[in-house]
C-alpha cells in the first residue's frame, strides 16, 4: 500500500473443528442492511448535513425499501447533532417505523453518555456503535500501544454496559490491522459484553478473497471464545471499486449486518451504495426483492437532502435505467405517462364471450366493429380491419412490432385490448403514406437504409412519429432512448437513428426531400382481404 503497511493474512485459530468450514458453515438466512446515510454518508466533503425535516423524510423513504437499521448520527459530534439524533429516534418511535436506531462514538465514555441522552429524549435504546483505529499506521501516527486501545475499549464497553445500550466495537481499517491486535481489542470488548463487532474495509483495500479470509477469521475467533453469539457488521467503502462486491462476500461468507450509504455517498469514492446492495441481495437469495420505484425515490430523497444528484448512468435508479425500464415495461415507450385507458368490463355469460361495439378514428376515418371483449387491437386491426403494416411479433410486450399510436401515444397494440380504443384515435403505419408527397420518415429511411427486412419498420416508424411530434428536434440520444423498446434483428439501430434525425431535419426544412431517392415512389395500397387469395 502507498502508506507501507504490509497486505495481512489471517492465520486461523487453533480450534477445530471450525464451523465456518466448508462443510458445515451455515451463513445466516437473511442478511440485515444498515443505512449509514445520516452518518457515514455526511463525512463527505460533498454532502450537506440536510435540516431534519428532509432527516425525517429519509427515514421513511429507507423503511419503505426495507433497511432494517439506521444510523442517526454522531451524537458526540455537538449539541446540534445531539437534538437531531433525538428528534429522528422519536420519529422512528412515534411512527413507528422498523428501524433499529444505532449512534457513533468514538470509543471514549463521554461519547456514550451524549448517546445515552438520545437514548432517553427519542424513548428507545440505540446501540453504540464505537470505533477505534486499528491499523498499524494509524497506531505509529497516534502514537497508540495496544494498552492504550484496550482501555479505551474496556471503559467505553463499560460506559455502554451502565447505560443499558447494546455495544458494537468497530475496528476501523480492520482489513490493514495484524490479527495480533484485532485479536486483543475483539478479546476487550467481549469481556465487556459486546453484541456485535463490525469489521471494516475504511480504505477499500480489501477484494473479496480478503473478505471472505477475514470474516472466517472473526468467525472462528468468536467461536474459539466461546462467544458465537456475537454477530458480525461488514463495512466498506469503494476506492478499488470493490465496495459491492465485498459486501456481497461478506454477507455470503456469514456477517449479520451489512452497511451502505444511499447512492453510496461517503468519503473519497464512498462507501457501498445502498440501492445496488438491496437489489443484490435480494438477488443471492440473502433479501426480499425491494420494489425499483421506491428504491429510486430513496435515491431522490437522499440526494435532494443531501444536495447530490442522482448520475445519469447510477444502476437501477439512474435516468436511464428509469428511461429503459419505462420503455420495456409500458405500452408508451417515449416514456410519457401511459393514458389510462377505460376499464372494460369482462362480458363473459354463460361461458359465451359476449361482443362489444366500438367506435374509433383509424387514421383520420371512422370505424366501427363488434369485437369479442378478448379481443386485441393488434387482432382488429390486423384481422378485422385488415391493416396490415402492423406487425405481429412476440405477441407479448416485449418487441415493439405491433407500435401504433392511440391518441397520438406509442403503445403496444398486442398488449392493448380493441374494447379500450373506443372513441379513441388510433393511428397506423398505413397513416403515413402519401400522397402527394413521401412522409418524411419513409424518405429518411429509405435514405439511410434503415430498413432490411422491414419486420420492425412499421414499429419504428410509429415510435419515431409520437417522438417528433413531440420533441420536433431530438437529439440521436433522445432517439436511441426513444426506439429502446423495438427490436431489430437486421439493420442495427445506426441507420435507423440516422433516419429519425433526418426526418427530424427534413421536417424543419433543413433537408430537402428525397426525390428521385430509390424507394421514394409511394407502393400502391394492398388489395382489401377479401380479394386475397388465402
Ligand atoms: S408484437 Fe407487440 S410487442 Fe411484440
Ligand atoms: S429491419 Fe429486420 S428487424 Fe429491423
Amino acid at each position: 500500500m502507498a502508506d507501507g503497511s504490509a497486505r495481512t493474512s489471517y492465520p486461523r485459530p487453533t480450534v477445530r473443528p471450525s464451523p465456518f468450514s466448508p462443510a458445515s458453515f451455515q451463513a445466516p438466512s437473511r442478511t440485515l442492511v444498515v443505512d449509514e446515510t445520516l452518518r457515514d454518508g455526511l463525512q463527505s466533503a460533498s454532502a450537506e448535513n440536510p435540516p431534519i425535516a428532509d432527516k425525517r423524510a429519509l427515514l421513511h423513504a429507507m423503511a419503505a425499501i426495507g433497511v432494517d437499521v439506521v444510523s442517526i448520527g454522531l451524537p458526540a459530534a455537538s449539541p446540534a447533532a445531539v437534538d437531531d439524533a433525538a428528534a429522528l429516534l422519536r420519529e422512528i418511535v412515534d411512527r413507528k417505523l422498523p428501524l433499529i436506531p444505532t449512534a457513533a462514538a468514538r470509543t471514549m465514555p463521554s461519547d456514550v453518555s451524549a448517546i445515552a441522552e438520545v437514548s432517553q429524549r427519542g424513548g428507545a435504546p440505540v446501540e453504540v456503535y464505537a470505533f477505534i483505529g486499528s491499523s498499524p499506521i494509524r497506531h505509529y501516527t497516534e502514537g497508540w500501544s495496544d494498552s492504550f486501545l484496550v482501555d479505551h475499549i474496556v471503559a467505553t464497553g463499560e460506559a455502554a454496559r451502565r447505560e443499558g445500550l447494546p455495544f458494537c466495537l468497530v475496528t476501523e481499517d480492520t482489513t490493514r490491522a495484524p490479527p495480533t491486535t484485532l485479536g486483543k481489542m475483539w478479546s476487550a470488548a467481549l469481556d465487556v459484553g459486546a453484541t456485535r463487532l463490525c469489521l471494516c474495509d475504511t480504505v477499500g483495500h480489501a477484494d473479496p478473497r480478503g473478505v471472505f479470509a477475514l470474516v472466517a477469521y472473526a468467525r472462528d475467533f468468536l467461536v474459539a471464545r466461546g462467544a458465537s453469539h456475537v454477530e458480525l457488521d461488514w463495512h466498506g467503502h469503494d476506492d478499488r471499486g470493490l465496495a459491492l462486491g465485498n459486501a456481497l462476500a461478506a454477507a455470503i461468507t456469514g456477517v449479520q449486518r451489512v452497511h451502505g450509504t444511499a447512492l453510496g455517498i461517503g468519503e473519497r469514492s464512498g462507501n457501498v451504495a445502498l440501492e445496488p446492495l438491496l437489489y443484490n441481495l435480494a438477488e443471492i437469495g440473502r433479501r426480499s426483492p425491494v420494489a425499483l420505484p421506491a428504491l429510486r425515490h430513496f435515491s431522490d430523497t437522499a440526494a435532494r437532502a443531501l444536495g447530490r444528484k442522482v448520475g445519469a448512468f447510477a444502476p437501477l435508479v439512474g435516468d436511464r435505467s428509469r428511461e429503459l425500464d419505462r420503455a420495456r415495461a409500458t405500452p408508451a415507450v417515449l416514456g410519457g405517462e401511459v393514458r389510462a385507458a377505460p376499464a372494460v368490463a369482462v362480458a363473459v355469460d354463460d361461458g359465451v364471450e359476449e361482443r362489444l361495439p366500438l367506435t374509433l378514428r383509424l387514421n383520420g376515418e371512422r370505424v366501427h366493429a363488434d369485437v369479442p371483449a378478448s379481443r386485441t387491437l393488434l387482432e382488429l386491426l390486423r384481422y378485422d380491419l385488415d391493416h396490415i403494416g402492423t406487425r405481429q411479433g412476440c405477441d407479448k410486450g416485449d418487441c415493439g412490432a405491433c407500435t401504433v399510436l392511440v391518441d397520438g401515444e406509442p403503445v403496444l397494440s398486442c398488449l392493448t385490448l380493441a374494447a379500450q380504443c373506443d372513441g379513441r384515435e388510433v393511428d397506423t403505419v398505413e397513416g403515413l403514406r402519401g400522397p402527394p408527397e413521401l412522409d418524411p420518415l419513409l424518405d429518411a429511411f429509405d435514405r439511410c437504409g434503415a430498413g432490411q427486412c422491414g419486420f420492425c419498420t412499421p414499429g419504428m416508424l410509429m415510435t419515431a412519429q409520437a417522438l417528433l411530434a413531440q420533441q420536433p428536434r431530438p437529439t440521436r440520444d433522445t432517439i436511441r432512448m426513444a426506439i429502446s423498446g423495438n427490436l431489430c434483428r437486421c439493420t442495427g439501430y445506426g441507420p435507423i437513428v440516422s433516419a429519425i434525425d433526418l426526418a427530424a431535419k427534413i421536417r424543419a426544412g433543413e433537408e430537402p426531400r428525397g426525390v428521385g431517392l430509390p424507394g421514394a415512389h409511394v407502393p400502391p395500397p394492398l388489395p382489401p382481404a377479401k380479394d386475397r387469395a388465402r
